[in-house]
């Protein structure tokens, strides 16, 4: 196991002669929830599909859990906003789809019957404990036309989740839902950081890495631990998009009150440094996750050390 869950090294990202993506660098741990915003066009799905392997980057490396991306592969999942569901499969068995083509054949299917059949068993109860992380055991048996738009959503990500992808990139994954939804979605990343938490306590390696694109600032530092910007205002913008931010964000439990209020300077920060066309900088200026993690690990053995007990909220590496 590596290190990373997602590696990025030097990505440059050219369509004909326009200049997209330039040298994108990027490591992820696993377990981290991370949110990419930043103005439309920058580049961000670009970006995905390059890190899916479904569209190759014009120079650079991207490793997923220290294996090289060069196609798609179960290693990286995707959630597109789009629900990805068949609508004449339950809930169930859309969940269990992945598996069944991945781990059967046609041959698999028909000559060696039985065999088959307590694989698909096997798949069909998998699919159900994935369904129920996802809030919606009571709706293993529902076809995409009785589901509501959050619903069917969770439904993908559980689809995502199933093939035990080492990164799951969503792009947008709640914009079309209504506020009510995006809530309900949002608390259910919200539970899986906490299982993270759980799991790496344990020294288990976390279920869920997440690399997430939105364009709500407000949602991005409320589920994710760490906050990317990107864009083209910084000195070297004609060369393309870059990271111009990547910072740490507050970490919410399920259970905390949504207070938007606590990060305003943010969002504001975030606002200036990645939309402000007219504040062009250093492409470095705020990508400083790395230095603030150390900053925050530092300051919680301090009070660690003075009051016994971890009381910062943030990231943990
Ligand atoms: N297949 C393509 N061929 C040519 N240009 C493209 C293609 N896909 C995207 N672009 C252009 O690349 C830029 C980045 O697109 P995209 O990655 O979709 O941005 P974002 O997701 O940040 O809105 C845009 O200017 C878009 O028009
Ligand atoms: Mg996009």
């Amino acid at each position: 196991m590596s290190e990373y869950a997602l590696e990025i090294d030097g990505l440059h990202h050219r369509y004909g002669e326009t200049k997209v993506l330039d040298n994108v660098n990027l490591r992820i741990l696993p377990g981290q929830i991370v949110a990419i915003v930043g103005p439309s066009g920058c580049g961000k799905s670009t970006l995905l599909k390059a890190i899916l392997g479904t569209h190759p980057p014009t120079e650079g490396k991207i490793f997923a859990d220290g294996i090289p991306v060069t196609g798609p592969t179960r290693n990286v999942g995707i959630v597109y906003q789009n629900y990805s569901l068949y609508d004449f499969l339950t809930a169930e068995k859309n969940v269990a789809f992945g598996l069944k083509l991945d781990e059967t054949s046609l041959f698999g299917r028909t000559v060696l019957f039985p065999k088959y059949l307590k694989k698909k068993r096997e798949h069909l109860r998998k699919a159900r404990e994935f369904l129920d992380q996802v809030g919606l055991e009571h709706a293993c048996g529902k076809y995409p036309g009785e589901m509501s738009g959050g619903m069917k959503q969770r439904v993908a990500v559980a689809q995502a989740f199933i093939m035990k992808p080492k990164i799951v990139l969503l792009d947008e994954p709640f914009g079309a839902l209504d506020e009510a939804m995006r809530e309900e979605l949002q608390m259910m990343l919200l539970k899986f950081y906490q299982e993270n938490l759980i799991a790496k306590r344990e020294g288990r390696r976390p279920n869920y890495t997440i690399l997430m694109v939105t364009h709500e600032l407000n949602e991005a530092i409320y589920v994710a631990d760490r906050v990317i910007g990107m864009s083209r205002f910084h000195t070297e913008g004609d060369q393309g998009a870059t990271i111009v931010y990547d910072r740490p964000s507050p970490v919410f439990r399920p259970e905390d009150p949504r207070d938007f209020s606590k990060f305003i300077e943010q969002r504001e920060e975030l606002r200036r440094a990645v939309f402000d066309e007219d504040y062009i900088k250093d492409r470095n200026k705020y990508v400083t996750f790395w230095n603030d993690l150390s900053k925050l690990a530092e300051d919680q053995s301090m009070l660690k050390a003075n009051t016994g007990s971890a009381g910062v909220v943030g990231p943990s590496p």
